[in-house]
């Protein structure tokens, strides 16, 4: 018998009625919060912050201490699994991520497994922390970043040029990229897999690059992987909910969903919520899409694009979100905002 819970983010992704429509917000931990700038100025760089489990946990409890939210994500990054593989990874100030390249299939072969490597047991460590704090309607995320979009920085590198580099080399090496994404399907199991072990309800897999690819790429690198670390994590975890995030994919998130069917599609801020709620809502859960921009500027750009969201998408089966993570420059108080405006809409409906 299906266990019976408070958490109306599980309850949607089970397809049972939620006591409320859940919210979350992708980067909803970050530089937009004083509390997270401090914490992170405490802690040296980013990386060091991702693998400080006792300071981890405090920025990822930071916006539930703030907001009326479902959802607690754990503070780490996709980019834990390259570092945990053997690369070398970086994080520049004001640039983004470095990431030691890998090129061709001999390289390939010397990546290393990731299973109980120090950078999975911090991350578990954090997950574990944060599990014994929160609240017990609220649930716990855990993720990884999808084979395209990590191994994106694994061959392009980061930087401004890395994502054409890497979709350059996908379409010229089909067979070491293909090997590459062998190998990240694997990682990727084992480190969803010790998220959970160590408390996550639900993982997220963010393939935040997904729409960079040409349509028949998107199937063979974006649907397919992930379609396998659904169907292992079902095999493995039986029960964890996954909510696959191929940002970007358009009429391609139809297939998508049939390939993995996973129990909640994320969908990006473009994607028309009325195709969203005839194709994939009969198949799965949706959420999202909330433009990042509409965030930061609150006001009336706010209020429309809530209300806009919620009047298309029952509140049954769909997560609020936004359409991708929140910017460094969104007011506190839009955040508040957003929540209150999502609530206020429902509460008025049901009336
Ligand atoms: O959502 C959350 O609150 C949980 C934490 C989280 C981070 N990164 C923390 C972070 C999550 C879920 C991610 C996912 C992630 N990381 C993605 C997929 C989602 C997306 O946004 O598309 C990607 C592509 C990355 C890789 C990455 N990490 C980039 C490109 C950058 C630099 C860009 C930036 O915003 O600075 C990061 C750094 C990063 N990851 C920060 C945070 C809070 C900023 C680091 C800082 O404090 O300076």
């Amino acid at each position: 018998m299906a266990k019976l819970d408070h958490k109306p983010l599980l309850d949607v992704l089970n397809g049972r009625i939620p006591k409320r429509r859940p919210i979350w917000f992708m980067r909803q931990a970050g530089r937009y919060l004083p509390e997270y700038r401090a914490v992170r100025e405490r802690a040296g760089t980013f990386l060091d912050l991702c693998y400080r489990p006792e300071l981890a946990a405090e920025v990822t409890l930071q916006p539930l201490r703030r907001f009326d939210i479902d959802a607690a994500i754990v503070f780490a990054d996709i980019l834990v699994v390259p570092h945990a593989m053997g690369l070398d990874v970086r994080f520049l100030e004001g640039e983004g991520p470095v990431v030691e390249t890998v090129s061709g299939g001999k390289r390939v072969d010397r990546l290393k497994r990731i299973g109980g490597s120090e950078q999975v047991n911090r991350v578990s460590e954090t997950l574990a922390s944060v599990r014994a704090q929160i609240d017990s309607r609220v649930a716990l995320i855990g993720f990884c970043g999808a084979p395209w979009t990590v191994a994106s920085y694994m061959v392009g590198g980061g930087g401004p040029d890395g994502r054409d580099l890497a979709r350059g080399v996908a379409h010229e090496f089909p067979l070491w990229f293909a090997k590459l994404v062998e190998r990240l399907i694997d990682a990727s199991v084992d480190y969803l897999v010790a998220q959970i072990d160590a408390g996550a309800d639900v993982v997220q897999i963010f393939d935040s690059w997904a729409g960079d690819l040409p349509s028949y790429l998107q199937r063979k690198l974006v649907a397919m992987p992930i379609a396998r670390i659904v169907q292992r994590l079902n095999e493995l975890r039986a029960g964890i909910p996954v909510i696959v995030f191929a940002r970007g994919v358009g009429i391609n998130h139809e297939m998508v969903s049939s390939l993995t069917k996973s129990s909640c599609l994320g969908v990006e801020t473009s994607l028309p919520l009325e195709w969203a709620r005839d194709f994939l809502v009969p198949r799965c859960a949706v959420q999202g899409n909330l433009d990042p921009v509409a965030l930061e500027r609150g006001g009336v750009a706010l209020r429309r694009g809530v209300e806009h969201i919620v009047r298309k998408l029952p509140f049954e089966r769909h997560v609020f979100n936004l359409g991708h993570g929140m910017r460094p420059s969104t007011p506190v108080e839009h955040v508040s905002q957003a929540v209150e405006l999502v609530r206020k809409f429902d509460q008025a409906d049901r009336q």
